[in-house]
């Protein structure tokens, strides 16, 4: 853990008229989420500051950061000139400074939904913090005729997480929902590389949004129905949208609907690479059939485990392949397993293969995986015993007819 810079090196920047981010860009960050979560471009926390008749600090940073936030902080303003303070959600990440503040402010309402007061008690004890708990449709005036609109957002992607609306300046502060964990100096969306910032954005919704991808495809036209204009989405990591805003929400409505591309994963370990070699034959036969299918070959082992679930969610069709070992399949591709169902994909088909040298069971042990993690499995199969020769190989094209149909 890496203690930096406060606000990752910046003090407040405004982001429009008399809102700042006051939030924290980590460079460095490798892992998130213990080591469950990959960072390739790093990523931030961000916090917010309104200044108008009231000062409103919405949401703070992780904790290794809080005493660099709170002295930062009183670098801008005087903390008892902080009216209140919003926790969109209890994660701690976005919760971790409430400590170190509220220590100097003890009195200063916290709002917050039911399920945050639970969930901030839960990790630092009852502390007496003054929460005002809100629910959907609830606001609080702000002064200069604006005010700020709280809307409840259950598991996008905790139960205690919600989004606040600022009228006037039409800011949405999403919290995790439309963030990405990507580090963007200049913090908006338009000065970002668009590439990877939808490889980003697509990987976290992947790999944290998806399985409560029916939730989002319900709380998308609820927040449509509330007609409030948007001129700036203002996520919790990541990017600030700005430049046409509502870009980020289309998407999450292409990807909450069982979203699919035309592309098939193959997802493989092997040990003296027999299951290897019919893992590249698989793919070959993709493209001899459909030449236009995207066609990955990830070898679980030597893969980040996250990059390959966005490879999984963008895929119509995955084949998954370990040798038997010890009466069942390598450790890796059951671990991997595991966390595949956790993301609960759906409408995708998956095939399975591998060698074996006496039992065998590898093969069917990833089948009734597979289907346990919610895919539609094939009943066409490669099984090879030792190694795999032209008779395996000509089971090939009926597997993949089967897996494309
Ligand atoms: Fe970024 Fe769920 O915390």
């Amino acid at each position: 853990m890496r203690c930096g810079t406060a606000f990752g090196g910046h003090m407040k920047r405004k982001i429009k008229n008399n809102v700042s981010w006051v939030g924290y860009i980590d460079w460095e960050l490798k892992t998130f989420h213990g080591d469950d979560f990959s960072i390739m471009h790093g990523s931030s926390q961000n916090a917010y500051l309104i200044e108008e008749e009231k000062t409103v600090l919405i949401d703070t940073v992780w904790a290794p950061h809080r005493f660099e936030f709170v002295e930062n902080l009183k670098k801008e303003i005087p903390l008892d000139k902080i009216d209140f303070v919003i926790a969109n959600h209890g994660e701690i990440d976005h919760s971790g400074a409430l400590t170190a503040l509220l220590a100097e402010i003890p009195d200063v309402p916290l709002y917050c939904t039911a399920n945050a007061v639970k969930s901030l008690e839960g990790q630092y004890g009852k502390r007496g913090w003054n929460f005002k708990v809100v629910k959907t449709g609830d606001s609080v005036d702000i002064g200069n005729g604006k005010k700020l609109i709280f809307i409840e957002m259950p598991m996008m992607h905790w139960p205690d997480s919600m989004a606040t609306y600022m009228t006037g300046d039409n800011i949405l502060f999403s919290n995790d929902a439309f963030g990405q964990h990507f580090a963007v100096e200049e913090l908006f969306n338009d000065k970002a590389d668009q590439c990877l910032l939808y490889k980003e954005a697509m990987k976290y919704y992947a790999n944290i949004l998806n399985p409560f991808s029916m939730m989002v495809g319900k709380k998308l036209p609820e927040i449509a129905a509330m007609n409030l204009p948007i001129d700036m989405i203002a996520p919790s990591h990541g990017v600030i949208w700005r430049e046409n805003p509502l870009q980020i929400v289309n998407k999450y409505a292409e990807w909450c609907a069982a979203y699919k591309e035309d592309q098939v994963t193959v997802i493989y370990d092997t040990m003296w690479d027999g299951t290897a070699a019919i893992a590249h034959e698989i793919a070959r036969e993709i493209n001899r059939q459909s030449p236009d299918t995207v066609v990955k070959v990830l070898n679980i082992a030597k893969t980040d485990k996250n990059e390959i679930m966005t490879e999984v969610f963008k895929s119509k069709a995955i084949a998954v392949g370990s040798p038997t070992a010890e009466n069942n399949i390598l450790s890796t591709v059951a671990g991997w397993l595991t966390f595949l169902k956790a993301l609960r994909f759906k409408n995708k088909k998956a095939a399975a293969f591998g060698c074996y040298g006496w039992s065998g069971e590898g093969v069917g042990i990833l089948k009734n995986l597979l289907k346990d993690a919610g895919f539609t499995v094939i009943d066409e199969e490669v099984k090879s015993l030792w190694n795999p020769d032209d008779d395996d190989f000509r089971k090939v094209p009926a597997l993949i007819s089967s897996l494309l149909k």
